[in-house]
């Protein structure tokens, strides 16, 4: 395809003076352990090399992500930093990328012990690796009741394989009353203590993602994985914002975009695919070049955007690349900027208010803005 690079039709905006500002925010609200800035899912959506950078200049000692090609893109965009990769399939060519490129590995199963080790010995370099120990979530990591077994597995593979970290994920930590948060802290300390009692001390124990970095300093140990409050959205509905004292979150993706045609209609007229809407009264139609093959989810209802600093309802079903809103009698004209969500300062919509549309979170309404959508980077 033949771009012209214009970002006139609609762009997500990244402010990476936000970014800055988050990761700072973190590393003080943590003090005494250090921040890992997850910039997994193309740093949810916002762009994994710029955010990299903008973390690594905040000061962030760690970048965290899922799978091997995305840290082995950053690596290749220059970043020399301490990196962890922690979502490997057997016989996943990234390991021993990883390996050679000095990318931290999570191994949770006896079969990624083995195939890190491997790929080490042939490489001929030790292997950094974190074990995870899986507390309660069900996601990967070794269970409680396989867990010496995998340390000493590991243990026998101290040739190749250093174990720098141990760490688990939490199931609730958007929920900070959630009792299971208490029994995930006491399964992590049981393991950390197994560990212990087996010689492995490892340089980072880590469990902490963004609702437990806010509401739970007692689970930071000394690495936590900063993700969703780098990028200024809320990890769950009761955490901010506002945000508790001494915490400012600054969102850093606006999605705007011009709107392509408006037209008058009578009462009764119907909008988009299904005529679900129809005009309860003569009303203009507004055309918003932006459908769900940019990332707007489709079964969005009762979605609002601002139009010349006031908000209009998007109406009938968002289509692939169009959705309709109706402005009313506002002299609204093809060409109008449209803000689709952004910080709200402006008494615009947030990331958050279109999660609540779409009976979603946050982290989905960001992460899913497409490669269709060109992201322009400020600060
Ligand atoms: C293993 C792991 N750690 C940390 C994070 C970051 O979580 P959050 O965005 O809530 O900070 C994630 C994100 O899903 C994750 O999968």
């Amino acid at each position: 395809m033949t771009t012209t690079g214009s970002n006139e039709r609609a762009e997500a905006v990244i402010n990476l003076d936000a970014v800055r500002h988050n990761v700072c925010t973190v590393t003080a609200a943590v003090a005494g352990a250090e921040a890992m800035v997850v910039v997994k899912a193309d740093a949810y959506g916002h762009g994994a090399i710029p955010v990299a950078r903008a973390a690594r200049d905040a000061g962030a000692p760690w970048l965290g992500v899922a799978l091997p090609d995305e840290a082995l893109a950053l690596r290749d965009a220059g970043d020399e930093g301490r990196i962890l990769a922690w979502l490997i399939v057997p016989g996943d060519p990234g390991i021993a990328a990883c390996i050679e490129r000095d990318i931290d590995l999570s191994a949770g199963a006896s079969w990624a012990v083995e195939e890190i080790a491997s790929a080490a010995r042939a490489i001929g370099r030790r292997a950094r690796v974190h074990l995870k120990i899986d507390t309660g979530l069900g996601r990967g990591g070794s269970s409680p009741t396989e867990w010496s077994d995998l340390l000493l597995q590991a243990l026998s593979h101290g040739d190749t394989i250093e174990v720098v970290g141990i760490w688990s994920h939490l199931a609730c930590a958007d929920e900070p009353d959630h009792p299971a948060n208490d029994e995930q802290l006491a399964a992590f300390q049981e393991a950390l203590a197994t560990a212990e009692s087996l010689g492995v001390t490892p340089e980072v124990r880590h469990l902490s993602s963004s609702g437990a970095i806010i509401t739970r300093p007692d689970m930071h140990f000394d690495l936590v994985r900063a993700g969703i409050i780098v990028y200024g959205v809320t990890p769950g509905p009761g955490i901010g914002p506002p945000w508790p004292s001494g915490l400012d979150f600054r969102p850093a993706m606006t999605v705007r975009a011009r709107i392509s045609h408006v037209k008058r209609v009578p009462a009764g007229h119907g909008a988009s695919y299904g005529l679900s809407w129809r005009a309860e009264r003569e009303t203009s139609l507004a055309l918003l070049p932006l459908g769900y093959a940019d990332g707007l989810p489709r079964t969005t209802r009762g979605a609002q955007v601002m139009i010349a600093g006031n908000r209009f309802p998007v109406v009938g079903r968002i289509a692939m690349d169009q959705c309709i809103v109706d402005v009313g009698d506002a002299p609204i004209e093809a060409g109008a900027d449209v803000i689709v969500f952004g910080s709200g300062g402006s008494g615009e919509p947030t990331a958050e208010e279109w999660a609540a549309w779409d009976d979603t979170i946050g982290y989905e309404i960001v992460t899913r803005m497409g490669a269709r959508l060109p992201r322009r980077y400020v600060g």
